[in-house]
């Protein structure tokens, strides 16, 4: 369609159109337009960081959460999780593990766990730095207070991934439990971001309720923070959650907004998500082709990543985690690209 081609070429020019185009184009695109996008996403990822994708090695650390979040399957709510913990000496030798693969970032995620004091974090960022001081330390435990953001930032940390879920305050609360608000999410975002670390944020895509106006205020809210991270994947339902019957976010949305994404922040990080290539077996390399330029394998022990369930028929649930890690490596070389595992660190400007 002519009118969403030059909304792109305007979104590519300026950076950002405002919000009444940004909501016609993503209620009338189609294909060829999200080819169009596509193609102008893949040649700024290509100009600024060659054809290279970044390879993290994630860690979920635990599935205890305090939150009762809706769409989640690790909420306090489920009595059919089976909870668990690792120990910090199961997370150092999962990193060590995960050094002797390759990966230079370390990506510990987990539920809002109370046994993971600061203490305990900071202790166990400390150590991981001085084992392998050339990794990059990425955190993603969920909402805190200044005060702790402070201290993990100086316990080693460097990244921080927090999304904010939604941009609009009514759909956060049909997301979300009232104890919880956007605008403590949006504090946490600012603080990490003040603080010093390479933040993140980011949004489910076809999450229950959510419109296109939500996913236009995303997008500008996103401009607006102006992160060096940004991670996006479609909403898939959770059978022990509230949102059990709902459908899963679409394919093609989610690749879409990728696309967008990349044009409007031609430096971000951007990771082909787990949740991606749950919805379609090779939905991480089309998101490479959209626009992401990371991917983050999954180096948690077999049992951790049996248990660590956000949502139904997660893929790499199973099987042996460097077994995944290689036949992701293998696809994604498939498709023209090659695997880094240097710290691949934000930059404003690359030389690449
Ligand atoms: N489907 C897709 N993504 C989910 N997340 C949580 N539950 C689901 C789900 N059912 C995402 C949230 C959270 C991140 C760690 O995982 O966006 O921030």
């Amino acid at each position: 369609m002519q009118e969403n081609r030059i909304r792109i070429d305007s979104l590519e020019k300026y950076g950002v159109i405002p919000r009444e185009e940004l909501i016609s184009l993503l209620s009338s695109y189609d294909d060829e337009d999200r080819a169009y996008a596509a193609q102008k996403a893949r040649a700024i990822s290509l100009r600024h960081f060659g054809n290279k994708v970044y390879f993290r090695g994630l860690i979920e650390i635990s599935n205890y959460c305090k939150n009762d979040c809706y769409y989640c399957g690790i909420r306090k709510s489920n009595k059919n999780a089976c909870r668990y913990r690792l120990t910090p000496e199961e997370i150092l030798t999962c990193c060590r593990y995960g050094y002797e693969a390759g990966f230079r970032t370390f990506v510990l995620q987990g539920g809002e766990d109370l046994w993971w004091t600061d203490e305990r974090v900071a202790a166990l960022v400390s150590q991981i730095k001085e084992n392998y001081p050339d990794c990059a330390v990425t955190l993603s435990l969920g909402e805190k207070d200044t005060e702790s953001y402070r201290r993990l930032f100086a316990a080693g940390a460097d990244r921080y991934l927090l999304r904010h879920e939604t941009a609009d305050q009514t759909h956060y609360g049909k997301l979300h439990p009232p104890e919880l608000s956007l605008k403590n999410r949006k504090r946490c975002l600012e603080d990490l971001i003040e603080i010093g670390y390479q933040t993140g944020c980011g949004c489910m895509v076809g999450s229950p309720y959510q419109t296109c106006a939500n996913l236009a205020d995303d997008l500008l809210y996103m401009k607006k923070l102006h992160p060096q991270m940004i991670g996006i994947g479609p909403f898939i339902p959770h059978k022990d959650t509230p949102f059990r019957d709902f459908p899963a976010g679409k394919l093609e949305d989610t690749l879409f907004l990728l696309s967008l994404i990349r044009i409007m922040h031609p430096h971000v990080l951007l990771p082909a998500t787990t949740a991606l290539g749950t919805i379609q077996p090779d939905g991480r390399e089309q998101g490479i082709l959209a626009g992401a330029n990371v991917v983050m394998p999954n180096i948690s022990p077999e049992e951790a990543r049996k248990r660590y369930l956000l949502y139904d028929r997660k893929v790499d649930a199973g099987a042996d985690a460097l077994k995944n890690q290689m036949l992701l490596q293998e696809r994604i070389e498939a498709i023209g690209y090659e695997v880094v595992v240097s710290r691949g660190d934000y930059k404003e400007e690359t030389e690449q």
